[in-house]
């Protein structure tokens, strides 16, 4: 039977999510002792000991299906950030509150805005649902081109997603520019702005867009535990906006989209907030580090504010990338994406990760 004919067009066109490689595959195939996974923009450093504990003492009650309405969790994160319970939803990760305002919004022959060359996921939902997606270039310098995206905009447009700072370029758009974006925006038309790296920021004139929401009730925020809080494997993530359009929200989501050891595991990040600031000097101070080093050896770097770099190798990026496997560094080509032939991605590792990265990459091209 030709199961082909019975899916829409749209999931035909799709090709699944490719991921980083995992540590245990390369291992196995390049059978490597050693493998530093520098690939999906994970937090090198584990969960906190804090964290392990929770998530210990949840497990004695996985006989039980979750707290259906993140209730605990949803209370302390409400009012670390200052907003009303009824503004935050929680998803199993931000990718499936992606996934809800997509589903929840877009009607057929309605269109989501977003950037060509921003985080994988908005293509590929779209394309999933009525092939709704419309993509705008970026501007010069690998940063969204906010009023190109704010003509894309039409009479027929339900969502824009502006992931902020961007995925994969690290680039991001200042509080000046997001608030004139904003003020460009119909209100009837939803703004999401995905700040999955948000802690990881440093640039002072980058958008506090909680503070926005009160002036733009069209405007969401999307955060995540998987970054910063080390919790990428637990599919913890949330969104924070007016609480009309969180409320409707809820409707779409599945009753248990949580499970219970991620809830008790994001509520023991929260009690541990103070960690972050620690955790984001040290990422700092290795992007720096790391982008010093790349330029040395003669790649270019794209300024990022994240946990990662986009760097221009000459060459292919996938003849980088295996030379690299062989080494037993597993990094992100970006060839296929448009962003040019030598373009990768490099998470930000441990120190002595980064270094072992460094001297692989000198060794290919002294080669
Ligand atoms: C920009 C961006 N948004 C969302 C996500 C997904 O995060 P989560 O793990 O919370 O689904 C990622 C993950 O890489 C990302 O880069």
């Amino acid at each position: 039977m030709d199961f082909t004919k019975l899916f829409r067009p749209g999931i035909l066109a799709t090709k699944p999510y490719s991921p980083g490689k995992p540590i245990a595959e390369v291992k196995r195939e390049l059978n490597l002792d050693r493998v530093i996974k520098l690939a999906s923009n994970e937090n090198p450093e584990g969960p906190l000991p804090a964290v392990v504990e929770a998530i210990g003492k949840a497990a004695l009650d996985i006989n039980r299906y979750p707290d259906a309405s993140c209730h605990d969790l949803t209370r302390k994160l409400s009012a670390l950030l200052g907003v009303d319970p009824g503004q935050v939803i929680f998803g199993n990760g931000s990718n499936e509150v992606i996934d809800i305002l997509i589903r929840a919004l877009v009607s057929p022959g309605e269109n989501v805005v977003f950037s060509e060359h921003s985080f994988i996921v908005y293509a590929l939902t779209t394309r999933v649902h009525f092939e709704c997606g419309r993509a705008v270039p970026l501007a010069p310098g690998d940063r969204h081109d906010l009023q190109a995206m704010a003509d894309a905009v039409d009479e027929r447009t339900k969502l824009v997603i502006v992931c902020n700072p961007n995925n994969p370029t690290g680039t991001y758009n200042t509080a000046a520019e997001f608030g004139a974006f904003l003020e460009l925006i119909p209100e009837n038309v939803i703004v999401a702005v995905d700040e999955a790296y948000y802690e990881y920021v440093t640039a002072e004139d980058y958008p506090q867009t909680l503070g926005m929401l009160a002036e733009h009730p069209n405007l969401v925020l999307l955060r995540t535990f998987s970054k910063i809080h080390s919790l990428a494997g637990l599919r913890v993530g949330y969104g924070v906006g007016h609480d009309g359009l969180i409320s409707q929200l809820h409707r779409t989501r599945e009753p248990f989209n949580v499970n219970s050891l991620s809830q008790a595991a994001a509520i023991a990040c929260l009690d541990n907030w103070h960690e972050v600031a620690g955790r984001a000097r040290r990422n700092r101070e290795q992007r720096e580090a790391m982008a010093k080093e790349l330029a040395a050896i003669g790649l270019e770097v794209v300024p990022s504010q994240t946990n990662f770099l986009l760097v221009r190798a000459p060459g292919k990026a996938a003849t980088w990338a295996r030379l690299l496997l062989e080494k037993g560094i597993i990094v992100r080509p970006m060839d296929a994406f448009g962003l040019g032939d030598g373009a990768m991605r490099i998470s930000i590792g441990l120190p002595a990760e980064n270094e072992l990265c460094i001297a692989a990459l000198k060794e290919i091209v002294a080669r």
